[in-house]
């Protein structure tokens, strides 16, 4: 079998020939379809991430694929099945039945590799802040793969999406996807372009860019508005001014998805489950990735890190 690994920080990714692993009892083999790009994977590379790996390491956190082998003991699970799992770039993975979901037939292999980490994030989010029908979500780097799940899940509980990105070519992706408003942050000024879209100031902000725009979107929160504090993309923490929290009574969210599902793996099942039901319902309806084949890994998370890629990227084993 194929992986990608990654021998020191900063050193380029390259693909490797390893031993295919056997299914054991209650397990699967997987052949590998698709591995979801997640900007983590750029950043732990670069050595960048807070919790550094041993190298050497394969990076990578989800897939998508096909079962060609069965263990002992198997129920449930047959040659065919089509799969989403956690798990590095590889091309054949062994994992526990229980760790698997089936894909519902109207989903594709790559949307489900991409599938995971981000709509996964956002569904705990959301209900973290209690989002509601009818509420207004100014969503920031909307065009990212955090921003895309954040406006594809608002819209599907009967929220109002307000996109906001650095580019024109950006925003119109996020047009296509159903934003309904958008906000130019390199050329516009947010606070005010925001507050004017949403009637005075927005329910929610999603924000997993961070940097200079974060203080403006704090400021078009309007009474009672949540901040969901995801992500720092743009590579810089962003300090509020506390006061901007007290007035109108607003709510900073943090959100720590992989701490959370890694100590509540029974919920994070829960909302798994949830979100194929929405695919399989049309409720939801996730991008369709672009693709890189795994020799070109490097160039992939390079696009990615480097701000050129527009949504979300799979690797093909
Ligand atoms: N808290 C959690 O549980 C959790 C879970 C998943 C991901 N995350 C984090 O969320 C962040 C975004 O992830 P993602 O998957 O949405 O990434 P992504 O697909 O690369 O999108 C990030 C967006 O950030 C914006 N951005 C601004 N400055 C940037 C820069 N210097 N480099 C790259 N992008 C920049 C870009 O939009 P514009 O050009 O339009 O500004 C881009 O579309 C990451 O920091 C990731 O680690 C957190």
């Amino acid at each position: 079998m194929k992986a990608v690994i990654c021998d020191a920080i900063g050193e380029p990714v390259r693909v490797v020939e390893q031993e295919t692993p056997e299914p054991g009892a209650g397990e699967v083999l997987i052949e590998v379809q698709a591995c979801g790009l997640n900007y983590v994977d750029a950043l732990i590379c670069r050595g960048g991430y807070q919790v550094q790996p041993k190298m050497p390491y394969t990076p990578g956190s989800e897939f998508a694929g096909t079962v060609v082998g069965v263990g002992p003991g198997v129920e449930g699970f047959s040659p065919g099945n089509r799969v989403l799992g956690r798990g590095g770039y590889v091309s054949h993975a062994v994992r526990p039945v229980a760790a698997l979901n089936k894909l519902p037939d109207n989903m594709s292999i790559d949307q489900a590799a991409t599938f995971i980490q981000s709509y996964s994030t956002l569904c705990y989010a959301y209900e973290r802040a209690r989002l509601a029908e009818g509420e207004t979500v100014l969503v920031l780097g909307a065009s990212g793969g955090i921003g895309r799940a954040a406006m594809d899940l608002a819209k599907a509980v009967g929220a109002r999406v307000i996109a906001a990105a650095s580019s024109e070519k950006r925003l119109d992706a996020c047009r296509a996807a159903g934003a309904d408003g958008a906000v130019n942050y390199a050329s516009e000024d947010l606070k005010t372009r925001a507050r004017e879209l949403s009637d005075g100031g927005v329910d929610l902000v999603v924000d997993p860019v961070g940097g200079d725009v974060a203080e403006s979107a704090l400021r078009a929160l309007g009474y009672l508005g949540r901040y969901l504090v995801i992500g720092f993309a743009s590579g810089t923490i962003p300090k509020f001014p506390i006061n901007q929290v007290l007035l109108r009574n607003r709510n900073m969210v943090g959100i720590d998805w992989g701490a959370w599902s890694g100590a509540h793996p029974k919920e994070q099942g829960e909302i798994l489950v949830r979100l194929l039901a929405m695919m399989e319902a049309r409720e939801i309806s996730p991008q369709e990735p672009s693709t890189y084949p795994f020799e070109r890994a490097q160039d992939a998370l390079d696009d990615l890190y480097e701000r050129r890629m527009i949504g979300k990227a799979v690797l093909i084993p």
